[in-house]
């Protein structure tokens, strides 16, 4: 296991995010991480990143926590291809929890590609439920997963 020091992002981050993007097919829109990282948003979004403990620190993944109609919702969460199955992820999303928490929610939702299967093990590992399925959400068609967890998360096992 790999642990990174995990802090919130800013206006500065957003070449390291569109650098993991671009190894990524859960991308973030680059306009959106603008609009939401620039001073004085008053978008109700929060990005946390994970950084190596490095003495350069880059930026290793990074996770997006929204909130909408009173619902906490993980929108992004992205690991760096060269870093990945070292519990980062599931770091990120603890991290995430652990936010909407302090926020005083009580579930966590997402939406996950259902060919997405490491990631639906991870947010099982989780304690994320499947609660419905979203026909062709996605723009090639593919459906979404609505997932949610009560909080705070619990890190499971493996199934
Ligand atoms: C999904 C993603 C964030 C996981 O990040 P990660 O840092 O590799 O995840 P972790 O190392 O914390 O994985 C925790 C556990 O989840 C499961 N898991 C994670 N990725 C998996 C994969 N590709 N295949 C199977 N199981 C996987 C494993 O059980 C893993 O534990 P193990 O490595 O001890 O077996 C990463 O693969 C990624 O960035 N993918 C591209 C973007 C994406 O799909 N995002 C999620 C949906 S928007």
């Amino acid at each position: 296991m790999y642990v990174p020091d995990i802090d919130f992002l800013t206006f500065e981050d957003i070449p390291d995010i569109l650098r993991l993007n671009a190894s990524s097919s859960c991308s973030w829109p680059e306009e959106v991480i603008r609009s939401d990282l620039r001073e004085n948003s008053n978008n109700e979004i929060t990005y946390l990143g994970a950084f190596a403990t490095t003495a350069e620190a880059p930026l290793l993944g990074y996770a997006v926590l929204g909130r909408e109609k009173q619902e906490a919702l993980l929108m992004a969460l992205v690991v760096d291809s060269v870093y990945r199955r070292r519990g980062i992820g599931r770091q990120l999303v603890a991290a995430v929890g652990d936010c909407a928490v302090y926020l005083h929610f009580r579930r966590l939702r997402l939406k996950v590609r259902k060919s997405n299967a490491g990631a639906i093990s991870l947010y099982s590992q989780m304690s994320f439920v499947g609660e419905t399925v979203r026909r062709g959400y996605y723009s090639n068609g593919e459906d979404a997963i609505i997932m949610s967890a009560r909080l705070p998360l619990k890190a499971g096992t493996k199934s």
